[in-house]
């Protein structure tokens, strides 16, 4: 980083060529500001956490400038950014031709492709993954971090091939390993944003709730609060990307067993929260079926290998060592947004 900024100096500063070398002269904040970060997703969840990291922290925000890019300028986070000082372009991840300059004096990237469920779902993610690094390779990009996902398919030996929301990640991963970019890996957990929604606690009745899925009570998740926490694992690779190098990082602040998770929602609500095993086809019978197989894959495949494989737990509190600041707990995460409860039928 100093020799980047060193050269810098030289390049465009000659009137200090006289400063000593060292001890370090202070750098103008156009110096400092030197590098360029572009976030994609940043109107979102994790891109937004990213955002809001670098944001606030003292060094990454004197080293880095950020652009993020929208297919909506005018929706309210994108003038959040805007306000903040980031720079917001339009644009949108399929249209190729438009990455070039998405990419223009980028330094460093963190990629992240939203899951879109539908027949094209495998094909559409990998050629925005593939097309967004191959941009950003032939841009010179300097670093490159992607939001990966571990395979399913290939990890359980074919016994879960439906997971093809995950298996797609993990193939631009390796993609992305393929091309002479520095590149690094952050690899996130269940979100405890899904609680909010799509787990929402839904009323059984008898003036209880219920969360249901087809793994068993203890399995357990890793829990990550993606608005929040992103940014924490994500910081340590931007300021010392060669230390990470082809590194996966694992997001989430630590595993909570199904009955625990919805001990906490009882705690924090005041009601009485239950896990609720369903059988396979009981819950496929509540989804559209492509996302039914998907869904249903991915939990028994947690409850079958852990989310990072058997290791799970180590490697994740290795994650947590590192990361920026503590994360966000699940009790944490409630206290802030509240337990969310499906009203009745
Ligand atoms: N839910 C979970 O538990 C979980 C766990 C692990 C991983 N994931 C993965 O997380 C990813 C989603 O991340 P997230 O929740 O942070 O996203 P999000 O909050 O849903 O936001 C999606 C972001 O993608 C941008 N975007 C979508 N389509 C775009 C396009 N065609 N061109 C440009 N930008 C586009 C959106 O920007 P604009 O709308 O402003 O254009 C927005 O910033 C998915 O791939 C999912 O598989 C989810």
């Amino acid at each position: 980083m100093r020799d980047h900024i060193k050269i810098n100096r030289r390049s465009i500063r000659t009137d200090l060529d006289f400063v000593p070398y060292f001890p370090f002269p202070p750098l103008l904040a156009e110096e400092k500001m030197s590098k360029l970060l572009v976030v994609f997703g940043a109107t979102g969840q994790q891109g937004g956490s990213v955002v809001e990291t670098v944001l606030n922290d003292p060094q990454l925000s004197s080293e880095y400038r950020i652009r993020t890019l929208t297919r909506d300028p005018s929706k309210p986070a994108a003038q959040k950014l805007a306000q903040k000082g980031v720079e917001v372009l339009q644009a949108d991840l399929d249209d190729v031709a438009s990455l070039e300059r998405l990419f223009r004096g980028a330094n460093a990237v963190f990629a992240v492709t939203e899951t879109v469920h539908d027949e094209q779902t495998k094909a559409r993610d990998y050629a925005r993954g593939k097309a967004l690094v191959d941009a950003a390779s032939a841009a010179g990009v300097e670093f490159y971090i992607y939001s990966t996902l571990p395979a399913i398919t290939k990890i359980s030996n074919n016994r879960f091939k439906h997971g093809e929301h995950f298996d797609v990640k993990a193939e631009v991963e390796d993609y992305i390993r393929s091309l002479p970019i520095r590149s690094a890996f952050v690899s996130p957990g269940s979100f405890m944003q899904n609680f909010l929604g799509m787990m929402v606690p839904v009323p059984v009745g008898d003036g209880t709730f219920a969360v249901s899925s087809v793994v068993t009570p203890e399995t357990r998740l890793p829990m990550l609060d993606a608005a929040a926490d992103m940014g924490k694992f994500v910081a340590p690779m931007l300021l010392d990307p060669a230390k990470y190098q082809g590194r996966v990082v694992h997001a989430a602040t630590k595993l909570y067993s199904m009955n625990e998770i919805v001990k906490v929602m009882s705690d924090k609500s005041g009601k009485v929260v239950k896990y609720n095993q369903l059988p396979v086809n009981v819950f496929k019978s509540f989804m559209p079926p492509l996302v039914a197989d998907r869904v249903v894959d991915m939990m028994l495949y947690i409850q079958d290998f852990g989310c990072w494989g058997p290791e799970t737990e180590k490697i994740l509190a290795a994650s947590v060592a590192e990361a920026h600041g503590e994360p966000t707990t699940l009790e944490e995460f409630f206290d802030k947004h509240g337990v969310h409860l499906q009203s009745g039928p």
